[in-house]
């Protein structure tokens, strides 16, 4: 088997982050998104994997480069715009050839790995087999309508009155009769080219397309609120360890790691939380469940339940909670005596001010 990673897309959701770097490489716990798919899929014994990009190419191929730091095989794939998803598997058909493959979007986490939905689908090899997963509201979700023996027996794109609470995850185990299906479909109304169509089609068709429920935390990374839930998630599992430098003055509580070439000092740290190599924490308190990049700054603040992104600095703001702080980003508090605030802020960037 072989593995489909998708990561272009034009992530409009997570502006204005996508403006400068590709979602998949925001960082949850850390570790950019994408090399949490990859170790999930390397868990999936699957050694050969194609990743499809798009205008973030070189930003992503910088990171991950030829795949051996993860002992995978990495083939890149280049889409030249966001046709939907069904248009990677058809721009990937050389890479793929007759194999089955799983198909993995780039933004997904689902830290608890798909190895026995993997181990099921080899075994009874179905045409495909789709990973859902219960959802409170189905309504912004591709939703499957699923027979008591597991078939598939609709796909429904975001129903306004969803006959199921079973959504599609990011993940789908795919044979090749999914690109027959593929050069019989059409781009939908808003001009991509679905995988819910192509498995639509196969279901018509008589094929067999099977549900495997996932049970444990699943996140579309595709918003900021979805990266911060999910770095809260990851953090939980967090252990401790010091390879920095923490002085005298300074409390850890929890499990806290602070990286090579960190300095706490004179500082509070409540794990979970990471302090990224070469960042400065001086008379702050961090966390719970908060990642300092690299080379971040924090200075006389209070930060919780947040990330900063690396070469970001906090300075002189007494509390700060939920908040993705960009690459380079400075925030501070104003000049001592002013009774105003002074923002100089990007594009679809929101802010909220203590009133
Ligand atoms: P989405 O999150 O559905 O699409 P998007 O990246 O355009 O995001 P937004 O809605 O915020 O604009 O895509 C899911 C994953 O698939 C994501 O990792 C990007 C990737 N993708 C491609 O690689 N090519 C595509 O044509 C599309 C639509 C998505």
């Amino acid at each position: 088997m072989k593995a489909l990673v998708l990561s272009g897309g034009s992530g409009t959701r997570l502006r204005p982050f996508t403006y400068s770097m590709p979602k998949q490489l925001m960082p949850i716990a850390n570790r950019p998104v994408l090399e949490h798919v990859l170790e999930n899929i390397r868990e999936l014994g699957v050694s050969e994997v194609g990743i499809v990009v798009g205008d973030r190419a070189t930003e992503i191929a910088a990171v991950l480069g030829d795949g051996s730091r993860f002992g995978l095989e990495l083939t890149y794939i280049r889409q030249e715009k966001p046709l939907g998803l069904a248009h990677c598997v058809t721009i990937a058909r050389d890479f793929l050839g007759e194999d089955d493959f799983v198909m993995y979007l780039g933004d997904n986490m689902l830290p608890d790995g798909v190895q026995e939905i993997a181990r099921e689908f080899a075994a009874r090899r179905p045409t495909a087999q789709v990973v859902v997963r219960r959802v409170a509201d189905p309504r912004a979700f591709g939703v499957a309508e699923v027979a008591p023996d597991g078939r598939v027996t609709r796909l429904v794109e975001k129903p306004e009155r969803p006959n199921s609470d079973l959504a599609l995850t990011g993940v789908y185990f795919l044979t090749p009769l999914i690109h027959q299906a593929i050069d019989r479909i059409t781009p939908s109304a808003r001009g991509e080219l679905e995988i819910t169509d192509a498995l639509q089609w196969l279901i018509s068709y008589g094929a067999t397309v099977l549900a495997r429920e996932y049970t444990g935390y699943w996140k579309d990374t595709g918003c900021v609120e979805d990266v911060l839930d999910c770095n809260r998630e990851l953090l939980g599992d967090l252990k401790g360890s010091v390879t920095g430098l923490v002085d005298a003055e300074s409390e850890l509580v929890g499990p806290v790691v602070v990286e090579a070439g960190a300095r706490v000092v004179r500082s509070r740290i409540v794990g979970p939380a990471i302090v990224g190599a070469g960042s400065h924490v001086v008379d702050s308190q961090v966390g719970p469940y908060t990642s300092i990049g690299r080379d971040c700054r924090l200075l006389d603040a209070a930060l919780e339940g947040s990330i900063m992104l690396d070469g970001a600095s906090v300075s002189r703001v007494p509390a700060l909670r939920g908040s993705l702080i960009g690459r380079a980003a400075a925030v501070t508090s104003a000049d001592v005596g002013s009774a105003h605030g002074r923002l100089v802020v990007g594009d679809h960037t929101h802010v909220e001010v203590a009133a």
